[in-house]
Order: structure tokens, then C-alpha cells, then sequence
């Protein structure tokens, strides 16, 4: 039986402040880079309510290649938006919502030359900083050395809950 695993979250304040720096990212190995949320590093398991969050106090349960997040938690409430978008480095996965509805994941391993951790995001652009490709929401490489473009998850949403399947 595979285990659940909670992973700790950083948000995107903790991110600007560690910016950079992608030694500390790779040591943890577990970073949860988010847009658009406050930190709650508790630590705590959140109270369940009427519709228990599936993270517990981070909002994101691994199980395999099923990724569950709840997007009521703070860490994730960033992925509602329109431009929101999360790292899930332990699981080797990014989010993003697209359009301020649609959600879709990818493969962070970048397809240039397997950089998993280095992606930013902006104006609607990934790019994998390790040597520049860009690509766009859809997961297609628009600008190199890449030429393939990032595989992608089939993700499931019922409300606040977003199901990612690798
Ligand atoms: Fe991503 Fe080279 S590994 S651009």
C-alpha cells in the first residue's frame, strides 16, 4: 500500500527571499513554490471541516503519481487565479492555472537537459532559467535549446479540489 506523503510548502514570499538560490531548492528536494499566497509553514494539521482539506496543512498530498491539491489551504489558494501557478519539486510536477478556470500540470523536468527545479513564471511564460527555454501554458517549447515540449498530466477539478494524474 503506498503511503500519502505531506510535503511542507513555501510560498511565494519565501520563494522571493530564496530566489537564486537552487542549491537550497535541490536540498530540500520537497519546495512547493507558489504565486500569490502567504506562508503558513504551521506545521499543524489543519481541522478538518465539512470537506476535509487532502494535505492537511499544506494542501497537497503525493500518493504515487496521483497528486491531490486542496485549493483552499493558503499555500494553494494561488492556483484559483488566473497566472497562478505552483513547483511541486517533490513530485516533479508544475501547475498552473491558465486562465482563471482551466488548470493544467507538466513535467517540470525540463526536456533541454533535465533541470527540475530552476522554472519561473511570467506573463503567461515558463521558463526553466538553467539555460533559457521558455514555454507557454500549453507546455510547448517557444523558445530553446529545447525542442520538445514538457509532457502533460491529465488534471481533474471538482471546486477547490484539483487531482493531477502522472
Ligand atoms: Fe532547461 Fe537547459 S535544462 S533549459
Amino acid at each position: 500500500m503506498k503511503s500519502k506523503n505531506e510535503i511542507p510548502a513555501y510560498s511565494r514570499k519565501d520563494f522571493l527571499r530564496t530566489a537564486g538560490s537552487a542549491a537550497l531548492f535541490a536540498a530540500l528536494g520537497i519546495t512547493v513554490t507558489s504565486c500569490g499566497s502567504p506562508t503558513d509553514p504551521n506545521g499543524d494539521n489543519t481541522t478538518p471541516g465539512p470537506n476535509p482539506p487532502p494535505g492537511g496543512s499544506t494542501g497537497i498530498v503525493i500518493d504515487g503519481n496521483k497528486i491531490t491539491i486542496n485549493l483552499n489551504n493558503s499555500n494553494t489558494s494561488g492556483l484559483k487565479n488566473s497566472g497562478g501557478w505552483l513547483l511541486i519539486t517533490q513530485a516533479q510536477t508544475i501547475v498552473v492555472n491558465v486562465d482563471g478556470t482551466l488548470i493544467r500540470a507538466f513535467s517540470s523536468v525540463c526536456t533541454h537537459e533535465g533541470c527540475t527545479t530552476n522554472w519561473q513564471f511570467s506573463g503567461g511564460i515558463f521558463e526553466c532559467t538553467c539555460h533559457g527555454s521558455r514555454f507557454n501554458t500549453a507546455g510547448q517549447v517557444i523558445r530553446g535549446p529545447a525542442a520538445t515540449n514538457l509532457p502533460e498530466y491529465a488534471v481533474t477539478r471538482s471546486g477547490d479540489n484539483v487531482v493531477i494524474q502522472k
